[in-house]
């Protein structure tokens, strides 16, 4: 695992932007899973630029979300496909076919998940998936005491995670409960993984992500057996290290 302190938020968007560029301008083809929240929004900043910068081409990319709330449309403020395009798909060219969420309009549930891993599978399977990493160690909706061996399925939110998200909604009874996620195994599966942090709320998490025992109580410590992973971590959430 590489551990890299970012100074601070910027600095943070900044590189895990350049480590997203390198892996586009040398694999242009690239299949990249993206992640949301309030962590990458400076990452998707930095990329744009780049992009806008003449720095990289993002026509031959094809791209895997995390999760999606069940039950918000794509046009949705809040949802994650909305949250994709406008801070970045809309920005870049890339055709909407290579653009993959879960749908979370879904009436079959099982169905809709098996399509997303199939096209996963299709596509070559994911070379870079960034993450953020949720309070109590969720990564994508993965809240504690998940199955490790799961692949995508749809989760119920964790109180806690209910309240953290809220800010994003006008009031905390209009989070959705429910959410469909790439489970551990979808993520585990990808070859290289770039985890980002940022402030003194995911410190505790990132401690035991690291040096914590590897439990489905604490999804993050999984990334302990993955051969690949890279952490971009801004100061105060790397400051238990
Ligand atoms: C949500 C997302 C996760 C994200 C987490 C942390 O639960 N499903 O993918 O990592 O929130 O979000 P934030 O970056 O806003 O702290």
């Amino acid at each position: 695992m590489r551990i890299i302190i970012a100074k601070d938020y910027k600095e943070m968007g900044k590189k895990a932007a350049n480590m997203i560029a390198s892996q586009i301008i040398l694999k242009p083809e690239s299949v990249v899973g993206f992640a949301t929240g309030e962590t990458p929004v400076g990452m998707y900043k930095e990329l744009v630029n780049l992009y806008k910068l003449g720095s990289l081409e993002t026509g031959k990319i094809t791209t895997f979300n995390l999760d999606e709330y069940y039950g918000l449309s794509q046009d949705n403020p809040q949802s994650y496909a909305y949250y994709m395009h406008e801070n970045l798909f809309k920005h870049i060219h890339i055709e909407s076919s290579r653009i993959h969420l879960p749908d979370g309009m879904s009436t079959d549930i099982e169905i809709e998940c098996a399509r997303y891993e199939e096209k996963i599978y299709k596509a070559g399977g994911i070379d870079l998936q960034v993450l953020g990493i949720g309070r109590n160690g969720h990564i994508g909706f993965n809240e504690p005491d998940v199955k490790f061996e799961a692949r995508t399925h749809m989760v119920e939110l964790d109180q806690d995670t209910i309240a953290a998200n809220a800010r994003f909604f006008p009031s905390m009874k209009e989070v959705p409960k429910q959410a469909i996620s790439m489970g551990i195994k979808t993520i585990m599966g990808a070859r290289k993984i770039l985890l980002l942090a940022a402030g003194i709320e995911k410190a505790s998490a990132i401690y035991d992500a690291i040096y914590g025992k590897i439990t489905p109580e604490l999804p993050a410590s999984i990334l302990q057996l993955h051969p690949d992973v890279t952490m971009i971590l801004e100061e105060k959430a790397a400051s238990l290290l």
